[in-house]
């Protein structure tokens, strides 16, 4: 089943309603990531951030510097055990996020998580279903979804304006870090996924899924990896992540059958491109099989449209929507489940890939 959060409003203070009280958040891990989610959490009037959590507690004091009032702790049942801290969002590896979050919900707090939502899909559930048990709010943070460009594309997909969906084309490569407990697939692809799941309308799903992958350079895991995956219209998508590219693309390619969209998230004066240009199929006649080859293709090339995006840092949307999910007790729009759906093609991805691109069918039939 699709979630049903995507097209809920439930913007949190409303007009003619008294502000709302900061929730109090805590954050776990001040790693890499972590640090995005601390700065985002302290600008927003929506939170205030008590705790910074790291088992190595020189990280968080570093990444919180020498005046702030934010309490920087290796303990992290201090953390769930204040009963200021209403929510804690996840930065920690993704083998860590089932015990983390599980015992964030377990003591109450509503618990954003980073991508990917858990390091399999059992684990994955088992945190949807806590938190549904339960009635808190359990978010994945799918960050592209949160930036303009993606917003963007998303109306449009799902207003009818591409017409139907015919293929979608994802690169995402650059020289990227080679990480230790992850192959490519499960470190970029959850991008491309997220977005893929966020963007199609809800009549429109990926079924099933073949992966090849390769590791050339002897890490242990894939570096270059390459999905197809099949959608239940009959349509196509693709996703190509690497590590190894000397240059860095990030391009998504969506085709309808009335336009086709180019997302180009390295290009800040045209993300996206919307053509008015493809191939359409007139009715058959009664003429001859060379005649007739040539007669049913025609090509349009219309114009070329780029639309005026906003500039809004995406972790501020998604803090934001975060809020207005604890709030309102909606789903956020990258909710637990849509977590999961990426968790289902992943491990099924992997599953092809020991298979050597054999098709393995999704669980998830929405
Ligand atoms: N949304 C995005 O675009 C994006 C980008 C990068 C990373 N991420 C995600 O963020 C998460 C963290 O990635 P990273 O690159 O920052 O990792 P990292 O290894 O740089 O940092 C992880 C930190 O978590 C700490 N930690 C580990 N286990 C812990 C525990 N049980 N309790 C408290 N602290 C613990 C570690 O000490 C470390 O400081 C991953 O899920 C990753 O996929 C998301």
């Amino acid at each position: 089943m699709k979630h049903t959060a995507k097209d809920a409003d439930g913007a949190a203070g409303t007009a003619g309603q008294e502000p709302s009280a900061p929730l109090g958040v805590a954050v776990v891990g001040a790693g890499y990531w972590g640090p995005n989610l601390v700065r985002n959490f302290q600008s927003s009037p929506e939170f205030r951030l008590h705790w910074l959590c790291d088992l190595n507690v020189d990280r968080a004091r570093q990444v919180l510097g020498g005046y702030s009032t934010v309490q920087a702790t290796a303990d992290y049942a201090a953390v769930l055990a204040d009963p200021a801290v209403e929510a804690v969002a996840v930065a920690t590896p993704a083998g860590t996020h089932l015990d983390v979050a599980l015992a964030a919900l377990r003591a109450g707090k509503h618990v954003l998580v980073e991508k990917p939502l858990a390091a399999t899909y059992e684990d994955g559930l088992a945190l949807v279903t806590e938190a549904e048990e339960r009635g808190l709010t359990l978010m994945c943070d799918h960050t592209y979804c949160y930036t303009p460009a993606v917003a963007r594309i998303r109306e449009m997909v799902r207003a009818g304006e591409l017409g139907d969906i015919q293929f979608v084309d994802s690169v995402r490569i650059n020289l990227g870090l080679v990480q230790k407990d992850v192959d490519v697939l499960w470190d970029l692809a959850p991008h491309d996924l997220s977005v893929l799941d966020f963007i199609l309308p809800d009549h429109v799903r990926p079924v099933a899924v073949a992966a090849h992958g390769a590791d050339p350079i002897g890490a242990g895991q894939s570096c270059v990896a390459y999905l197809t995956l099949q959608l239940n219209t009959g349509a196509i998508a693709h996703v190509h992540v690497n590590w190894l590219s000397p240059t860095k693309v990030r391009t998504t390619m969506v085709g309808g059958s009335k336009r086709t969209l180019v997302w180009d998230d390295l290009n800040p004066t045209q993300r996206v491109a919307v053509f008015d240009r493809g191939v359409d199929l007139t009715a058959p006649q009664e003429i001859g099989v060379d005649e007739r080859r040539d007669m049913l293709v025609s090509y349009r090339t219309g114009d070329m449209v780029a639309p005026a995006l906003g500039e809004k840092e995406a972790l501020r949307s998604m803090v934001e929507e975060f809020a207005a999910a604890i709030r309102t007790g909606r789903p956020a729009l990258t909710d637990g489940r849509a977590g999961l759906q990426v968790l289902d093609i992943l491990e099924a991805a992997s599953r092809s890939l020991e298979f050597r691109g054999a098709v393995v069918g999704l669980r998830t039939g929405r």
